[in-house]
């Protein structure tokens, strides 16, 4: 009963919060693999035909199997196609390869389909098929049937003669693909054991060189029904999966091949992985020796994989010290992830592909820690500002973006580390809050701190406080009520008017590896409709165009309004509870915005009028792609009381055109708050 409840808190309230477990391995066990007939197993050189041609993007294909999406409504489609948009896009960006001439075809496996070959050497048909199975019944790409028109025809022979017996033609292929990927939606075995899986993905085919060229994702029908704002963790899972598909499989390890010499062949890699003298398994391929290397600020060393399962290769790298990678056997919040160098490295010595080196995604966790990082001898005494101690203490993420609870899990092997708080450590999320010192906010960063206006002692803990930057690795923070206070990377500091210190991390601020989300990926906590304004200041007409006809019911209007306000808020850049629907989403898709500071609300830090700030869009709708609600653009309409403001300037009849009153509304709004304006000006650009 317990574990329900958990559950569904999670999905309701903070669904990017979840940590998945990934089902590749096991998934992969139960696919057949089929690779083409030329490919002799035991092949050591491969022909390098193509290496004339330009490698060009990867491109994934997803087919969606007919009839399966009806577990699905109309819009809970439209998002996962959307999250596979999104994903077969970033691995574009990311992988080229030598593609293939015609549409991709998919081969047979002749063991299926044929029970006897020719096998004497001196018969014209040597080596064909002589006898066909007539139990067969196609392919499959685990379970899902290919469809024939996907697959390579295939023939059966007489003993001695010119003709075949039997012919099923080549199928028309899929066009314009360097990999196919079927996309099933059901609730199947592997999904009803393991509640917390959004997706899971295999490969299923291979060509001449041991790419993977086909595979199938099966989503957990459950998560995608229940998923509001998920959009960004499915996406994150998608590309964690389908890395899997491309080849970074403890079953594809023995696949890898070396281009990296002169001449026209490509050898296959002799072993990929060894352990350690520690017993640590790792990957000892060139490049990701030397990033891995690089990274910890040694000469070259092996990557580390997950080392959960005794006798089992994993197909992951090792928790303790790939902290924020994507393939991470327990994946944290989108925002905390991010497809390392470590990864890329592992991409280009498959050998397969072409991958692009501008992608610079650093990982934090473990930098220059030296060779001895994270081994569990160890890491509860040399925390070097990475691993905690105390169970259940609340520090901040290593990324500095949320609070941590010190905690461990099943690949841990008894290390601690601040992880993410399952709820409202987000520091970077505009929310009130009743602590009173600490600001959420989209440039607050979590520090550890004992800051305090009481005498009484205060424990140094995980807190939340605006940051701003000045330079790489040198910022300044602001308490509230405090002025902004220079905090030297490495250095603990006092704040005028508090009892207490902070401590300033050094190499984590202000380096650009902590990106705040966008609010439209993330599920706000805030509840609807709760912090409305004691004070209005004004309210505003705005109006939505959406590109795709929904069903409008109460609950998407509901969703669709606080998403908007979020957008409207990031893209301002105002807290988000100084904003409240006034009116419900009306017919022709506009409802009344009402600017006001409600008593829980924290001021604005730059101390700019949120209305000003949002009258600038009268001239600049946004238009964004929301994760479930297609294209929209925003637009704000003139003021509901820009008719009383321009009344007052005696122009109400002369105002015609809605441009004219938009400029005339703006210069009014000018005048008034510019004093304000200019004291934002003074904050942002005076020098420390
Ligand atoms: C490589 O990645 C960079 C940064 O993400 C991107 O701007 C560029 O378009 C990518 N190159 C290719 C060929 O996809
Ligand atoms: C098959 O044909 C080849 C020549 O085409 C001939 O030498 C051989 O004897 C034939 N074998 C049988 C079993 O008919
Ligand atoms: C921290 O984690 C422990 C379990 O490891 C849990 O009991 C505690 O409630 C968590 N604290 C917070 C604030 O989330
Ligand atoms: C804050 O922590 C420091 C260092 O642990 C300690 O010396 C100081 O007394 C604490 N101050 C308050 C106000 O709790």
């Amino acid at each position: 009963m317990s574990n329900v409840v958990i559950s569904t808190y999670c999905l309701i309230l903070t669904a990017q919060l979840c940590y998945s477990v990934c089902l590749h391995d096991s998934a992969q066990q139960d696919t057949d693999v089929v690779s083409p007939p030329a490919v002799v197993s035991h092949a050591r050189m491969f022909r390098r035909s193509t290496t004339w041609e330009p490698q060009l993007p990867l491109r994934v294909t997803p087919w969606y199997l007919p009839g399966e999406s009806a577990l699905l409504t109309p819009s809970q489609s439209t998002q996962l196609q959307s999250a596979m948009r999104e994903v077969t896009q970033i691995i574009s960006n990311m992988l080229s390869v030598h593609r293939s001439e015609g549409p991709l075809l998919l081969n047979r496996d002749m063991n299926k389909y044929c029970r006897s070959v020719w096998g004497d050497p001196s018969l014209l048909n040597y080596k064909r098929c002589g006898s066909r199975d007539i139990s067969y019944h196609g392919e499959r790409c685990l379970d899902v049937v290919i469809p024939d028109s996907h697959l390579h025809g295939y023939e059966v022979w007489p003993m001695n003669d010119t003709k075949p017996d039997h012919v099923t033609p080549d199928g028309t292929g899929v066009p314009n693909t360097d990999f196919l990927l079927y996309i099933r939606v059901a609730q199947t075995e592997k999904c009803a054991l393991h509640p917390s899986v959004i997706a899971y993905a295999s490969y299923c085919q291979l060509d001449h060189s041991g790419r993977p060229i086909a595979g199938v994702m099966v989503f957990c029908p459950k998560h995608l029904r229940d998923g509001v704002n998920r959009h960004q963790h499915v996406v994150q899972v998608c590309l964690h999966e389908i890395l899997h598909a491309l080849g970074f499989s403890s079953s594809l390890f023995e696949h890898w091949i070396d281009c990296s010499f002169s001449g026209h062949g490509c050898s296959s890699r002799s072993r990929v992985t060894n352990t350690d003298e520690t017993g640590q398994l790792r990957v000892y391929t060139p490049n990701v020796m030397q990033r891995m290397g690089n990274h910890l600020g040694v000469g070259s060393v092996g990557a580390p994989l997950e080392n959960q399962q005794e006798n089992q290769i994993s197909s992951h790298w090792e928790s303790r010290i790939m902290q924020g990678s994507i393939l991470l056997a327990s994946l944290s919040p989108p925002h905390l992830t991010s497809l390392d160098p470590i990864t890329l490295a592992a991409f280009q010595d498959m050998g397969w592909y072409g991958v692009n080196t501008s992608i610079d995604n650093r990982l934090v966790w473990g930098k220059g820690a030296g060779v001895h990082f994270g081994l569990p001898s160890t890491c509860l005494e040399r925390l070097e500002g990475f691993f905690c101690r105390d169970e259940g203490d609340i520090g901040c993420h290593h990324l500095h973006l949320d609070k941590g609870n010190c905690s461990t899990d099943a690949f841990m092997d008894g290390c601690r580390i601040y992880k993410p708080l399952l709820h409202g450590g987000e520091c970077w999320l505009n929310q009130e809050n009743q602590e009173s010192d600490e600001i959420y906010h989209h440039q607050s960063r979590c520090f550890l701190s004992n800051l305090t206006k009481e005498m009484e002692d205060e424990k140094v803990k995980g807190r939340c406080y605006l940051h701003r930057c000045l330079a790489p690795n040198t910022y300044q923070i602001k308490v509230r009520g405090s002025e902004w206070t220079d905090c030297p990377a490495g250095r603990r500091i006092e704040v005028k008017g508090f009892h207490g210190v902070l401590l300033c991390p050094d190499g984590r601020l202000c380096l650009g590896f902590d990106q705040a989300p966008a609010p439209t990926s993330v599920f706000t906590t805030t509840p609807f409709y709760s912090l409305f304004s004691q004070r209005p200041i004004q309210e505003i007409r705005v109006q939505l165009t959406i590109e795709k006809n929904l069903k409008w019911t109460t609950e998407i209007k509901k969703i669709l309004t606080e998403e908007i306000l979020g957008v409207i808020a990031q893209h301002i850049g105002v807290q988000r509870c100084l904003l409240q629907a006034s009116t419900v989403l009306d017919k022709d898709l506009s409802f009344l915005l009402k600017v006001g500071e409600p008593n829980n609300c924290h001021p604005h830090p730059t101390g700019t009028s949120p209305h000003a700030l949002i009258m600038k869009l009268i001239d600049n709708p946004v238009t964004y792609m929301s994760p479930q609600f297609s294209t929209i653009t925003i637009r704000i309409l003139s003021s509901g009381s820009h008719d009383h403001i321009l009344s007052h300037l005696g122009l109400i009849g002369g105002c015609s055109g809605a441009l004219l009153c938009a400029v005339l509304t703006l210069a009014v709004c000018w005048c008034k708050h510019r004093a304000r304006v200019l004291q934002v000006r003074d904050i942002y650009h005076s020098q420390p």
